[in-house]
């Protein structure tokens, strides 16, 4: 274990013990009478909302929102901070531990233990913000109701304070997990864009759970109402993200069998430009953005005839502006999938053409080229001088090596050919070529 990490989990301890004199108190203020039907009734939202998750963004570290915040925070409106944090802490690890079952019956040998310490940490984190939460409440006064202005202020303040500690938390623990602890401001960032909406949502409705319940309880269930209704509406708009973006993906794959001799280069170029982001050191989501840039950076070839794109030989001036036309298609696909930016990144596989030196396709230079694009160029310039061509055979590695490292500062940037060349020394490219759909051009008719 690294030392960042030993340090970062010596910290969930110290949280977890400062949580739990009050555990201990909220188990007191139960069994002395605390426990009702109101607070069974919000454990039942809390556990039921756990179970709804909706993807917030892509990659393997990708966020996830779940549907448990409203109940959450009727019960830090409702109730006093050792019973809240024992009660949020409770469910949660009961959930945390169904889950871990249900992982070692489906799925033993994908449970690790670094796995299991990074989600029961999370239970410390809940805990840590509900109890932040309600204490910022009871410095206010914990005005009951929570209604009118002082009220409303109290539980705005109190949910601004649960959700910036667990924004934080959450930033600091996945950059460390993702062994990228120095973007844990990045991550803050990217959390507060990801979930500001939704819990601007569900805050309100949390409230008015807090409001009814003494007083109109049966008006509570119907609050569940608008909660699943904006789950089931971003589930949707989730599905038809995924499967647009597999669709796009799906036509880029089409589009190279269209030429055999081109056959995989997306898929390589992609896998490349991956490992070098990954050699950076670049985030979890940087790294699967280089990927997907990769395998639609040549998908404006759509609309470049046969005659052109399968041309066995050289191009004409004509013929080359056509093919030019690629990175047009994907500039203007950049304008309009604004919405599906994170999964198909146009708007950085437009510019694998460019030159370090600014003679490219459209005179960008260094680093006003986007860092994505530039990987792309020397993943690409690479695969082009490896592959076999109708007219010629692909060069040797180390013939291609030597070209890249001329290229360096020229066409292309000098700092991510030293990290391709990283790269390859660490047999990555190779990993990468044996792994993809097809190396050499299948004959014709075989
Ligand atoms: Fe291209
Ligand atoms: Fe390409």
């Amino acid at each position: 274990m690294k030392s960042t990490t030993r340090i970062w989990y010596s910290f969930v301890i110290v949280l977890g013990l400062l949580s739990s004199p009050f555990l201990l108190r909220g188990a007191e203020e139960l069994l002395g009478g605390a426990a009702s039907w109101a607070l069974l009734l919000l454990v039942a939202g809390v556990w039921f909302g756990l179970h709804r998750t909706v993807r917030l963004s892509k990659g393997e570290f990708h966020s996830v929102y779940t549907l448990d915040d409203a109940p959450t925070f009727a019960i830090i409106f409702l109730f006093s901070t050792s019973v809240a944090t024992l009660v949020v802490c409770g469910v949660r690890f009961c959930y945390e531990t169904a889950r871990l079952v249900r992982g070692l019956r489906l799925h033993r040998d994908r449970v690790t233990l670094q796995n299991v310490i990074y989600h029961f940490a999370d239970v410390v984190f809940v805990g840590f913000a509900t109890l932040l939460a309600g204490t910022c409440l009871d410095m206010l006064g914990r005005p009951s109701p929570l209604t009118g202005l002082v009220g409303a202020g109290a539980a705005l303040s109190a949910g601004a304070v649960w959700f910036c500690a667990l924004f934080v938390l959450n930033a600091i623990h996945v950059s460390i997990y993702s062994e990228t602890p120095d973007q844990w401001v990045q991550k803050v960032v990217s959390n507060v864009q990801e979930n500001m909406a939704t819990a601007a949502l569900f805050l309100p409705i949390g409230l008015l759970m807090s409001v009814f319940l003494p007083v109109k309880p049966w008006l509570v269930p119907l609050l569940f109402v608008p909660v699943i209704l904006i789950h089931a509406v971003m589930e949707a708009s989730d599905k038809l993200e995924v499967e647009t973006e597999q669709t796009i993906l799906a036509l880029s794959a089409y589009l190279e069998e269209r030429d055999e001799y081109t056959s995989g280069h997306s898929h390589r170029v992609a896998g490349y430009a991956a490992a070098m982001a990954r050699e950076l050191g670049l985030s979890a989501e940087d790294i699967e953005t280089t990927h997907r840039a990769g395998l639609i950076h040549d998908l404006g070839k759509i609309d470049v005839p046969d005659a052109v794109l399968r041309k066995p030989g050289f191009l004409t001036e004509a013929e080359r502006a056509v093919m030019r036309t690629h990175t047009d298609r994907a500039v203007e696909l950049g304008h309009r999938l604004v919405a599906l930016k994170r999964g198909l990144p146009f708007h950085l596989a437009a510019y694998h053409h460019e030159n370090f030196d600014g003679t490219g396709y459209y005179k960008m230079a260094g680093n006003d080229i986007p860092l994505v694009s530039r990987m792309l160029a020397v993943a690409d310039t690479f695969d082009a001088m490896t592959s076999d061509r109708p007219y010629r055979n692909g060069m040797d590695d180390s013939e291609a090596l030597l070209r890249l490292k001329k290229a360096a500062g020229t066409q292309l940037d000098p700092a991510l050919v030293t990290a391709f060349l990283k790269v390859y020394d660490k047999g990555q490219v190779d990993v990468v070529r044996t792994g993809c759909p097809a190396l050499k051009p299948r004959l014709a008719g075989v």
